[in-house]
């Protein structure tokens, strides 16, 4: 274990010293794009404006005779389009710790375009060492091509060894941005039953009891997913980095999408992935809060200025904890504010 007064020194001479807190950012939705595809890239600069951040995959999805493509396409599209401008991340997720294409993304990569560069997405990451190697990498690279700003790590969620780690990878190096779960991966890993990428399943279900006439049992459709975001929410958040719903890979089904996105929301994740452009708006309606809700945690917020104490709003009782409960609402509410100027309007704040 390293001590606590080196945690924050650089990994290698010459590069950025990490940072002690994580830039505050918008980021509802990771767009993925595959950017061997030339007209898909070549929609990117519009794109960059309507997202909050590009997400240029390497990984899964991409065919082995493409990988070089799309790590040469991801080089292309960060030096064509100014992100910083329209205050979009600029991602790329990797291949994995184990493929013979990692070296190569990361060293044209960092090389090429490292100072426009924010994070890196690891896949399949299993514990705090495939951290510890991506940390010490990315260190010799920045100081190897003079990159000025610390590039963060964000870990999958994906596999089951990598679930039993997870508070010791969000904990791993001050370089860690957050964390995606990626349930498709993750079934395999675990040996689930279902070919889906993220949502329910219509055969995990709770049912009633049966009652004395006979009548049809009730039963409801259960969160498959419930227990890893809880895990990765609490690991994420007692480090200081933000937890993310990855895929939801039916496309054609909204509703469910959303619903499972407001899971997410509701439990303290800070976005998902988005796959087709479909689900763009669906993040933006999903990962900002409700008007209603605003208002009220501005109510909150107002009847006890200094954060303590306890008032009676509507009935319901508020105290300090409610206080920074409302305090998460207004803060996330100013920040979507900044970005959007319609939900701007509707939460109406000073
Ligand atoms: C994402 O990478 C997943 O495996 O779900
Ligand atoms: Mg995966």
């Amino acid at each position: 274990m390293k001590l606590p007064r080196r945690f924050f020194q650089p990994l290698a001479t010459g590069a950025p010293a990490p940072f002690r807190e994580l830039p505050v950012k918008l980021e509802r939705m990771i767009h993925f794009v595959p950017p061997h595809n030339d007209k898909v890239r070549a929609r990117v600069p519009e794109l960059a404006a309507t997202v909050d951040v590009v997400l240029g995959n390497l990984e899964d999805a991409v065919p082995v005779d493409q990988k070089e493509a799309a790590r040469k396409g991801f080089v292309a599209m960060a030096q064509a389009t100014d992100f910083a401008a329209s205050g979009t991340g600029l991602w790329t997720r990797i291949n994995a710790l184990n493929s013979p294409w990692i070296l190569d993304d990361l060293f044209e990569i960092v090389s090429q375009v490292g100072d426009k560069l924010d994070v890196v997405m690891v896949p399949k990451v299993e514990g705090p060492w495939d951290i510890h190697y991506i940390d010490q990498l990315l260190a010799q690279l920045e100081a190897k091509h003079g990159v000025s700003k610390p590039i963060l790590v964000h870990a999958i969620l994906e596999t089951a060894e990598g679930v039993a780690n997870v508070d010791a990878i969000a904990s791993a190096s001050p370089r860690m941005h957050g964390m995606s779960l990626g349930p498709a991966d993750l079934a395999a890993s675990r040996g689930m039953k279902t070919t889906r990428v993220g949502g329910g399943h219509p055969d995990y279900r709770v049912i009633a009891d049966p009652t004395s006439d006979g009548a049809a049992r009730a039963s409801a459709q259960q969160d498959l997913w419930h227990y890893t975001i809880a895990k990765m929410v609490d690991a994420c958040m007692a480090n200081g980095l933000k937890a993310f719903y990855g895929p939801f890979g039916d496309f054609s089904d909204g509703e469910a999408c959303e619903a499972q996105f407001r899971n997410a929301f509701l439990m303290g994740c800070a976005g998902a992935w988005t796959l087709h452009p479909n689900q763009v708006a669906i993040a933006k309606r999903v990962f900002a809060p409700d008007p209603a809700e605003v208002a009220f945690a501005v109510r909150i917020v107002e009847a006890m200025p200094d954060g303590t104490g306890a008032v009676m709003l509507d009935g319901k009782m508020q105290d300090d904890a409610t206080w920074k409960q409302a305090k998460v609402i207004v803060d996330l509410a100013r920040l979507v504010a900044e970005k959007d100027p319609e939900l701007a309007k509707t939460y109406g704040l000073k």
